[in-house]
């Protein structure tokens, strides 16, 4: 393992200015997405989507990495550029997503385990050689009644720490994401307590497997309310709160964390990235690793055709610029209404 190159790829991932595009829908996800703007999901229209995004002009500047799912790492642009190598000519990090999903954990109703360890070290030898130089694992943490149970909590933050050191063994750099859930009508202060719990354990968990901390990436959710809660909180009281966990838990030698946007709506997810950083000096650079708030608007833009390849690129630039400037806490709502 060299450290130094795991350290210098994490540090890049996180560099001010720059933050990761989650593309590593899975077929199953990325079909639900299609769904929305009635296109069917076929390997090309697929293809051309995650095309669309990563060839818009100028990515390198607000994108330091995707994460691709592994068919999407296999694909080319239409020129035949296989898109890792496209990528990393742009100065933009290919990722790739290595978990098998989240499934029902047996004996814990209303729990999920992430499954994709066996066979992981042969996957990830093949991806390095395909050109990804870090990787995401999720876990997925529900709030409900009796749920989770510390039980759930220990068999995913052991699986996360079992991948996070495969990972650094085959020089990747591991984006550790142990994700609660904002569904369901839990409080902030509930969301708060289950991420404490989430997060305390997942470092031990790190610690005790021997991962480099410095050479990994922390991909959390904020902490927030459910969707459905009869109170919601204030931008500045999701900003405050999630700092407020992260310092409980975070060891300052991790060098980043890059959120998941997690069903929040693109302008929220920018205005909490953007407050979350007025509050420093923090021990680490606090970055998006988004998903749907980064490619919502372009999705619904392009819309499967061919006309609006570059409207919808523009559209992905915008929230790409946007939570750019989130990382540095220079972004304000006011900005949502400029131009394309
Ligand atoms: P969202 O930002 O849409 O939550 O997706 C990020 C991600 O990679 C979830 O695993």
């Amino acid at each position: 393992m060299d450290k130094a190159e795991l350290e210098r790829v994490a540090r890049a991932m996180v560099a001010k200015d720059k933050g990761i595009l989650a593309a590593d829908e899975s077929s199953g996800t990325i079909k639900k997405r299609f769904d929305v703007i009635r296109l069917e999901s076929t390997e090309e229209h697929r293809r051309g989507y995650r095309e669309m995004l990563l060839t818009t002009p100028g990515i390198g500047q607000w994108i330091s990495g995707v994460i691709f799912y592994d068919e999407t790492l296999r694909q080319k642009t239409r020129d035949g550029v296989p898109f890792a190598q496209y990528l990393e000519r742009q100065g933009v990090l290919p990722g790739i997503k290595v978990d098998m999903g989240a499934k029902a954990l047996a004996g814990f109703p209303g729990e999920t385990i992430t499954e994709g360890l066996d066979g992981l070290r042969e996957r990830l030898t093949e991806y390095y050689q395909l050109g990804a130089r870090f990787a995401k694992w999720r876990a997925v943490i529900d709030i409900a009644d009796g749920v989770p149970s510390r039980f759930g909590i220990e068999a995913n933050a052991h699986a996360l720490a079992r991948y996070a050191a495969l990972c650094q063994e085959r020089q990747i750099v591991p984006i550790v994401e142990p994700e609660v859930l904002m569904d369901g009508g839990h409080s902030i202060g509930r969301c708060e307590e289950v991420t404490n719990a989430v997060l305390a354990e997942v470092f031990h968990q790190l610690d005790l497997h021997r991962v480099y901390l410095e050479g990994m990436v922390l991909k959390p959710n904020m902490v927030i309310p459910g969707k459905k809660a009869a109170s919601q909180a204030s931008p500045a009281e999701v900003a405050e709160a999630t700092v407020r966990t992260l310092k409980r838990h975070v060891p300052a030698a991790v060098p980043g964390i890059a959120f998941l946007s997690g069903g929040q709506s693109s302008p929220d997810a920018t205005l909490h990235l953007s407050l979350m950083n007025g509050l420093g000096p923090l021990p680490w650079n606090l970055t998006f690793s988004y998903g749907r708030a980064l490619q919502d608007t372009a999705l619904r833009t392009w819309g499967g055709k061919a006309a609006n390849f570059t409207t919808g690129q523009k559209e992905f630039a915008k929230r790409a610029r946007l939570n750019s400037l989130a990382t540095t806490g220079r972004y304000v709502a006011a900005q949502e209404a400029e131009a394309a």
